[in-house]
């Protein structure tokens, strides 16, 4: 691990060279660091963005994370009352519609995101990994809204995994992954895909907030600048 004694932040103890090694068996004075050094408060909740930020444009990703959040807080609500809930009870059909239309909208706010970040070319400045997560996040996605389709218990959901069935056989998925088997698109649907997808986001949303929003093109000197420790500590932060 690298790191010298100048940027090690203020009140911290800087571990020896040999504990900051990452060890399987002893992995917290490396994990301890590395979070210390990428992620401090000031980046984690940070009290002024650039002027660019300040665009509808820029909003995109944050309107597909509230379209999400919505999807996942009424999906777990029709869950837990069971299949027919959506189907027989009036409050159960009401928040299967708030849960379609949220994924509808964060599929439309995530398209408007990563189109408008592959026009500005959002991967530079080292956000390579956040293009890339940001790719995972598409594909599980769509796996999430496959197997949501799957699960409806409906004549829709029947003749979706009726189609669906020939290209998983064609595949050689068939065995594992049975389309017509509602109930494993359910575990699949609410327990993995979904699980798999938040766990993403928040990786994606980490890596953002360690690099800071990426300025338009040739914009580049009105990205705020990393603070060095000495700074912080001057600037009273
Ligand atoms: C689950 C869907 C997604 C969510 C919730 C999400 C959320 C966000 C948020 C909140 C930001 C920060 C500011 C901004 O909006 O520009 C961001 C940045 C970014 N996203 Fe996404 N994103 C998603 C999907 C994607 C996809 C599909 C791609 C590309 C294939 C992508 C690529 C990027 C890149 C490169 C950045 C860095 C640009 C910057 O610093 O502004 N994201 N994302």
């Amino acid at each position: 691990m690298s790191g010298s004694a100048a940027s090690w932040p203020p009140g911290q103890e800087r571990p020896s060279d040999q504990e900051a090694r990452f060890s399987w068996s002893h992995p917290s004075p490396w994990l301890r660091g590395a979070l210390v050094r990428n992620y401090p408060l000031r980046k984690l909740l940070p009290d002024r963005e650039p002027a660019y930020v300040s665009s509808l444009l820029y909003a995109m990703g944050v309107l597909a994370l509230a379209g999400l959040v919505v999807a996942v807080l009424s999906g777990a609500l029709i869950a837990l009352g069971g299949v027919s809930f959506w189907h027989t009870n009036s409050f159960g059909a009401f928040m299967n519609s708030v849960h379609f239309w949220s994924v509808q909208l964060f599929f439309l706010f995530m398209a408007v995101h990563f189109i408008f970040n592959f026009f500005i070319m959002a991967w530079r400045g080292g956000r390579g990994w956040t293009w890339i997560t940001g790719v995972l996040c598409f594909i599980l996605g769509i796996l999430t809204s496959f197997t949501g389709f799957l699960m409806m218990t409906n004549w829709d959901s029947q003749w979706i995994a009726q189609q669906a069935k020939d290209a998983f056989n064609a595949l050689g998925l068939g065995a594992i992954w049975n389309v017509m088997d509602a109930g494993q698109q359910f575990t699949l649907h609410v327990v993995l895909t979904v699980t798999l997808l938040v766990l993403v986001v928040t990786l994606h949303l980490g890596l953002v907030r360690r690099r800071g929003v990426v300025p338009p093109p040739g914009e580049e000197a009105l990205e705020v600048p990393d603070l060095t420790d000495g700074q912080v500590r001057a600037a009273g932060q």
